[in-house]
């Protein structure tokens, strides 16, 4: 069974649930992220970190409800939080995030603005394992694509959320199956 973590808009969380994939239950660190709004028919919980003493707590608590549901693999769709040990070594080897970048390079929230200001000629997808560190665990699978003349923020991410919304949901069934 696996469980979403969300901020946003949730469509790596779509992607995930087209393709069939067993989503026990999405979680939240913010509850205005719209990606709730995809997983009506799914238990939701939101653990924003201003109703916890601290980040451990909220790890904790967060951890615990997966767990509750069945989770045994968590998926970071946009989830724009670093998680602490007391979260990761409850899911062992079995949490993943998906980054648009070819990391290592341009890890971090404003990577694709980071991209086009270097002037890179390509960027990318990357599924990945999470550690405690920004988007640096070890890398699962990566897909390239091309950096367009006239390319702004908003189109290479679109053009990079294509490879995400195929290359995620490939990569969580093979977690699943070994
Ligand atoms: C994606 O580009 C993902 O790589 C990054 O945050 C974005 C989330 O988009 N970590 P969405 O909420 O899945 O639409």
């Amino acid at each position: 069974m696996i469980g979403v973590l969300v901020s946003g808009t949730g469509t790596n969380l779509q992607a995930l649930l087209d393709a069939g994939l067993p989503v026990a239950a999405v979680a939240s660190n913010r509850r205005d992220a719209s990606a709730l709004e995809r997983a009506r028919h799914l238990p939701t919980k939101t653990f924003e970190l201003r109703d916890y003493a601290s980040r451990t707590e909220r790890d904790t608590a967060m951890a615990d409800w997966l767990d509750q549901q069945g989770v045994r693999i968590v998926v970071l769709a946009g989830y724009m939080h670093l998680l602490t040990s007391a979260f990761l070594d409850r899911f062992p080897n079995a949490v993943v995030n998906v980054h648009p970048s070819l990391l290592p390079e341009f890890p971090g929230a404003r990577s694709v603005e980071e991209q086009l200001a270097a002037g890179v000629a390509e960027s990318g997808a990357t599924v990945h394992l999470v550690d405690e560190g920004v988007d640096s665990g070890p890398i699962l699978a990566q897909e390239r694509v091309a950096v367009l003349d006239g390319d702004t923020a908003e189109t290479l991410h679109a053009r990079i959320k294509e490879l995400e919304h195929r290359l995620l949901p490939r990569v969580v069934e093979e977690l699943c199956a070994r």
